[in-house]
């Protein structure tokens, strides 16, 4: 194990009518005015924006509604929300829906403090928010974990990247299986994805032998896997999705991380890819995992073994990657950048222009070379 300096930031409600339960408590430590931070409106058809609005009106909360975070949220949606708290005077931001919603807010939280430019501040001056509007995750869709780490996702349109920011992390995080209960079976199984990529994305990372954080992740995947295909036989199964939520946020809450360096290559690649063509991230991921897990598989035959071993019960590293492909035909994941739903038609150009300007990794089995990453994104055609 590497050094290293672990806190937790998030405090974790769990469980069928948490909000209910904790909501007004879990507020009660800030400030009147809150910001309410949702998506495209699933939260206004299932009745989870009513019963939320409820919860803080009736603790004594002036509540400001900010709505239309889309899916890959914009550096230009967090301006937005950031001028609005700016302007009401926010004091409590809650995000509730999936990632994006909650990445969203964790940099208005941020960009909301400050009158420099939060892009220019992280990315070009290596310089990070040090104060923030508090704020608090209520899962509707789970996958990413985003609700319990300070890390945000954002694509700024304008320069056609997509890129991880440091912000915010929630103070609180709701995770009610029950709030998932209309995600669409589709969103559903790519969220879950997500999660296992960010398991292997950890794994495959360099490290020591036998350290704790790789049999930890191992058992996030093998649980990841069992809990999806019970949703293949029964997608409303309240019990696996529950399972899943925790898993998500078990793969990206840093305690796989701990004493480690990470892969993340296929995020990487993912998320430039999305940046031009706005796909659905974990479907872009699925793509991407088995065609880059061949190109690295010699240089780390031996994990690649034990993965297969611990998650499908294969015996060889090659057996271990087809396992994985077989097992995203059977979850009804893409397998081909064509079945992606993209803005645009993905061409070889914009592949060039995805690898030309995707972060390259170099705590992953092996650095790859711009063009070998455009070879991998020819081979996911
Ligand atoms: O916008 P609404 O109408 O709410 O619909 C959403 C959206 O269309 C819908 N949805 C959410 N809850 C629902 C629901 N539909 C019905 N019933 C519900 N209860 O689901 C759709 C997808 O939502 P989104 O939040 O985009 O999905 P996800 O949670 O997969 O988040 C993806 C974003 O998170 C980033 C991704 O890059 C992407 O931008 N990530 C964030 C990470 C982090 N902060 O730690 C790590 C990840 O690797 C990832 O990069
Ligand atoms: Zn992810």
């Amino acid at each position: 194990m590497q050094s290293f300096v672990y806190e937790y930031a998030t405090k974790v409600y769990f469980g069928e009518g948490a909000a209910r339960e904790h909501l007004a408590q879990a507020v009660s430590g800030f400030g009147q005015n809150v910001l309410l931070a949702y998506g495209g409106g699933s939260v206004k058809k299932n009745g989870i924006y009513d019963e939320i609005k409820g919860i803080l009106e009736d603790a004594g909360k002036k509540v400001t509604d900010f709505s239309g975070i889309m899916p890959n949220p914009t550096y230009a949606k967090v301006q937005e929300g950031a001028a609005l708290a700016k302007k009401e005077g926010i004091d409590f931001i809650l995000a509730v829906g999936g990632g994006s919603v909650i990445d969203c807010c964790k940099i208005i939280a941020a960009q909301a403090k400050t009158d420099r430019d939060l892009w220019e501040m992280e990315m070009t001056d290596h310089q990070f928010p040090t104060e923030v509007i508090p704020m608090g995750a209520v899962v509707t869709a789970s996958g990413t974990g985003a609700e319990m780490n300070g890390g945000a996702v954002i694509t700024n349109e304008e320069k056609v990247i997509k890129a991880g920011m440091a912000a915010a992390a929630p103070r609180f995080a709701i995770l009610d299986p029950a709030y998932t209960a209309s995600v669409p079976a589709s969103q559903v199984m790519s969220g879950a994805f997500d999660t296992l990529s960010h398991a292997m994305e950890t794994y495959f990372g360099k490290s020591d032998q036998d350290n704790v954080s790789d049999d930890v992740a191992l058992a996030i995947m093998r649980n990841t896997v069992v809990n999806m295909r019970r949703l293949q036989k029964n997608v409303s199964d309240m019990q696996a999705r529950g399972n899943l939520m925790w898993d998500s946020a078990m793969a990206e809450n840093g305690i796989l991380k701990v004493g480690r360096v990470t892969d993340f290559q296929a995020h990487q690649m993912e998320h430039q890819l999305g940046a031009y063509t706005d796909c659905n991230h974990g479907q872009g991921l699925a793509v991407i995992h088995p065609v880059y897990y061949r190109h690295i598989l010699k240089d780390t035959r031996g994990k690649f073994q034990c993965f297969g071993k611990a998650v499908f019960g294969t015996d060889t590293a090659e057996d271990a990657v087809d396992a994985l492909g077989a097992f995203i035909m059977e979850c009804g994941l893409p397998t081909k950048l064509q079945e992606l739903k993209s803005k645009v038609e993905i061409t070889p150009e914009i592949l060039r222009k995805v690898a030309d300007t995707c972060n390259i990794i170099s705590s992953n089995p092996r650095e790859l070379s711009r063009d070998e990453i455009y070879d991998i994104l020819m081979e996911c055609m």
